[in-house]
């Protein structure tokens, strides 16, 4: 029998994954003046040697100001390339696939790291004293996230251009640490989504207003990031596919589902070739739908949307994948399972099976089940009845046959 779509390649460009497994990014808040250290790359080689095809080290920071937490990890200088080339060179040694998603924090950098916010009442901001930089803060538009977050600032036409400059340079910095991929960190409310949001883009220049001047500083990053790398060099893009702020009403526009499927069918021609698509973290006053398939259905609508113009864009989904059937369910071209726990969904599924209707994604993006069980591909493949390879070095420890 062949194997489930879960564990068939993809090729993104010029870049062959040997599953559908991606290790999505994660802050770990433990870099040293922008630098990863031992601890990424203990964490990180848990993933490499047990089976994901591929890991995205956490955000990296463009420029010093654009870090979430003074312990982020950055690429705007050259010292910085040594760390991250120690990672991608041992996944190399074991066949593996290493990428990392550059980001700017905008108006949520410089905040401390969660487990020091140990109160409600705990500012989130990370002052001077905590190696802080919160008179150094940018963003689209002067409005800061929520109470104990920095002030930033607006902006100014030279720091955008500086700041695509910085881009270009991170990329050619993770070029030279032989980085197999980039994805930019366009979600969540950092800068990027944050010049996407009418809501919190307020500016009046060629950034602001439209839905074509919102998307710009994207695309100058995304044409920055393309300028620097090899024809062949595959770009990852992840976004928040809505806001989450529906109900401020029609007379209030967000960044919402329609304005990203406009997006998504923009980014093929600019160069972006996988779409990851994640939701909400731009506004405190959010309300998410949440139900296990809550973001995966997000993925699904653009993956649909796209499929219908017959666009060539990839479409990673990442959100609550904690077992094999759904994550199998993702990618897998028919057989869904009605497992998601919300009976509306489940009757959905049926219904859209019934139909015929396509996959939700080509690439499942997992969070927390790695940092449960780092070897959740190999247990997939197990319950799957898949046979994968285990590292050579732990050639007894695979599990018994049919033990689940
Ligand atoms: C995250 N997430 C995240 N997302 C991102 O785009 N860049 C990042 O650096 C981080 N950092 C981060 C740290 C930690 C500790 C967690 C738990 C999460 C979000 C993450 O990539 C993922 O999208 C979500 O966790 C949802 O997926 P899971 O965890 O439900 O599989």
């Amino acid at each position: 029998a062949t194997a489930p779509t879960l564990f068939q390649p993809l090729k993104i460009r010029g870049m062959t994954l040997q599953n559908r497994f991606a290790v999505s990014p994660m802050c770990q808040y433990s870099a040293d003046n922008g630098h990863l250290t031992d601890w990424h790359f203990a964490h990180l080689s848990q993933f490499i040697i047990r089976g994901a095809g591929l890991t995205i080290v956490e955000a990296t920071s463009v420029t010093p100001n654009g870090r979430i937490s003074p312990e982020d990890s950055g690429l705007w200088q050259d010292s910085q390339i040594a760390p991250l080339k120690r990672i991608a060179d041992f996944a190399h040694a074991q066949g593996q696939k290493l990428g990392v998603q550059l980001d700017h924090a905008g108006r949520k950098a410089s905040t401390l790291a969660p487990w020091l916010v140990t109160s409600r009442n705990t500012p989130r901001l990370a002052s001077e004293a905590a190696r802080g930089w919160p008179d150094d803060i940018w963003a689209a538009s002067a409005i800061s996230y929520a109470d104990g977050y920095p002030d930033p600032r607006a902006m100014t036409l030279e720091e955008i251009a500086s700041l695509v400059g910085a881009w270009r340079d991170a990329a050619r910095r993770a070029l030279a640490a032989g980085v197999d991929c980039i994805e930019i960190h366009g979600a969540h409310g950092y800068l990027i989504s944050g010049f996407l949001s009418p809501q919190t883009n307020r500016r009046t220049d060629a950034y602001g207003g439209s839905f074509e001047n919102r998307t710009r500083l994207l695309f100058e990053v995304i044409a920055a990031v393309r300028e620097v790398v090899p024809a062949d060099f595959p770009l990852l893009l992840r976004i928040s596919a809505t806001e989450w702020m529906e109900h401020l009403g029609p007379d209030q526009p967000t960044w919402d589902l329609a304005e990203s499927v406009r997006l998504a069918k923009l980014l093929p021609a600019a160069g972006v070739d996988l779409l990851d698509v994640s939701s909400g973290g731009l506004q405190a006053g959010q309300r998410i739908h949440l139900h296990p398939y809550y973001q995966i259905n997000l993925a699904g609508e653009i993956r649909a949307a796209i499929a219908k113009e017959g666009l060539n864009l990839l479409i990673g989904a990442v959100g609550m994948v904690t077992d094999a059937e759904m994550a199998r369910s993702i990618v897998q071209e028919s057989g869904r399972a009605a497992t998601s726990g919300d009976a509306d969904r489940a009757v959905e599924i049926a219904a859209e099976d019934a139909a015929g209707q396509v996959t939700y994604a080509d690439l499942v993006l997992v969070g927390r089940q790695f940092l449960r069980e780092p070897e959740f591909p190999l247990r997939v493949a197990q319950q799957l009845g898949v046979e994968v390879k285990w590292p050579v070095q732990y050639h007894r420890a695979g599990w018994p046959k049919g033990a689940k």
